[in-house]
């Protein structure tokens, strides 16, 4: 699948360097050119020698170097697709800034081409707020994230921050150079269940994973799209490419949404509680001896979904849910009606859904119905997203 084409390759300084030559030999066997950039901080962690043996290419690592003076532009546009790997928690604020302080940075800036960031770093480096800033710029300005994800650091510690596996970025970087029928478009994706405060310790909520909201979020970043997922509390995994908004309320949910608007499309996936508690208490609700039990007053949470299908920045296209367990196509027909969406992707949950691998969808549009067979959600998201490109195409 990448036969052909030209990887430029951009080493920067952090331990996770030590996949870089792995990477290299995997995009090789696929049948890719690799030139690379070691950054100064990169060669702390990995050599000039063993890159050019493993790329057969020479290493470029100076901008002021005679031979490379003038190497920055012809590298940039040697370049069918860029991939910083690892992306230190520097580097992605050099991208941020625009900054052209060396070679690296200065061909990024220079570059047409689609780019990729393998992030690596401490999990207090991934979190502070000013990579948290400069990462949510990058993907506004289209650059895509593989990862990072949570586990072993190389300290004795573990967190967000640690860079993907070598197959998992080269997947990346083959999706990067597949088609992208969604490049420009922004979507926002809502996943996963809302957590209902009653007081302080206790909570409201329902059994939605977000598996399948999460698994829509990747593939139309797969198409890419510049997807952000307003998610409430789930242990999946952030979707590589994605920017994250977790929040835990309707409310907060709602209020996310619009601040992410503008949006091309809108995909409401989340199973948002209908109701919430009236009078959240201050205070943990203390059982008295002899006292009965307390009776909740219930308040009515809003619909995200019929908010942004009337809402004054509209996306063009905005899809939703509907879990059903008889007269499936008919529901959906009238929940379309009565949200004012376009699409529902009308969900049979009489089999076991919630948590599970698979759905069975009908999608039913003002046009008619189309019913799906019963498919992992990977692939009722990948079907999902191939059918929005075409909408837009
Ligand atoms: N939804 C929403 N905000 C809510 C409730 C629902 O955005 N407060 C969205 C969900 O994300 C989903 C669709 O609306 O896309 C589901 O509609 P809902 O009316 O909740 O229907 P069901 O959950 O399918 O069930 P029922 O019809 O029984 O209410």
């Amino acid at each position: 699948m990448l036969a052909g084409k030209r990887i430029l390759l951009i080493v920067s300084g952090s331990v996770a360097a030590f996949k870089a030559p792995a990477l290299v030999r995997l995009l090789r066997a696929e049948g890719a050119a690799v030139m690379a950039i070691l950054t100064a901080g990169g060669a702390r962690f990995v050599t000039r020698e063993t890159l050019a043996a493993l790329t057969a290419q020479p290493v470029h690592q100076d901008l002021w170097a005679a031979e490379e003076s003038i190497g920055h532009i012809k590298l940039a546009r040697w370049a069918d697709a860029v991939a910083v790997v690892p992306a230190s928690a520097s580097m992605l604020a050099r991208m941020a800034q625009g900054l052209a302080t060396d070679l690296a940075s200065t061909v990024l800036l220079a570059t047409r081409a689609p780019v990729v960031v393998a992030p690596a770093m401490n999990p207090a480096m991934w979190e502070h707020p000013a990579t948290r800033a400069n990462v949510a710029k990058l993907l506004a300005r289209g650059v895509r994230f593989a990862g990072p994800t949570s586990g072993p650091m190389a300290e004795p510690e573990s967190g967000p921050g640690r860079m993907l596996e070598p197959e998992e970025i080269l997947a990346a970087i083959q999706a990067l150079s597949g088609p992208q029928p969604l490049a420009g478009r922004h979507i926002l994706v809502t996943s996963g269940p809302t957590q209902e405060p009653i007081d302080p310790v206790r909570y409201i909520s329902n059994r939605s994973s977000g598996k399948q909201g999460h698994a829509i979020a990747g593939a139309l970043a797969a198409l890419g799209a510049r997807v952000t997922l307003v998610s409430g509390p789930v242990i999946q995994p952030d979707p590589p490419g994605v920017e994250v908004v977790k929040v835990e309320t309707a409310r907060q949910m709602l209020a996310a949404c619009e601040a992410a608007l503008p949006a091309d499309a809108a995909i409401c996936a989340a199973a948002v509680a209908d109701w919430r508690v009236a009078q959240e208490a201050g205070q943990k609700l203390k059982k008295e001896p002899g006292a009965e039990a307390p009776t909740l007053a219930m308040a009515l949470n809003p619909d995200i979904l019929a908010t942004l299908s009337t809402h004054a920045q509209r996306p063009a296209l905005v899809v939703g849910f509907a879990a059903e367990t008889e007269k499936v196509v008919a529901h959906a027909q009238a929940k379309l009606a009565r949200k004012g969406c376009d699409w529902i992707l009308a969900n049979d949950v009489s089999a076991d859904v919630f948590g599970g691998e698979e759905n069975t969808i009908h999608l039913v549009t003002r046009q008619g119905v189309e019913d799906w067979p019963r498919l992992p959600k990977s692939e009722v998201a990948a079907r999902l997203a191939a059918r929005i490109a075409k909408a837009f195409s």
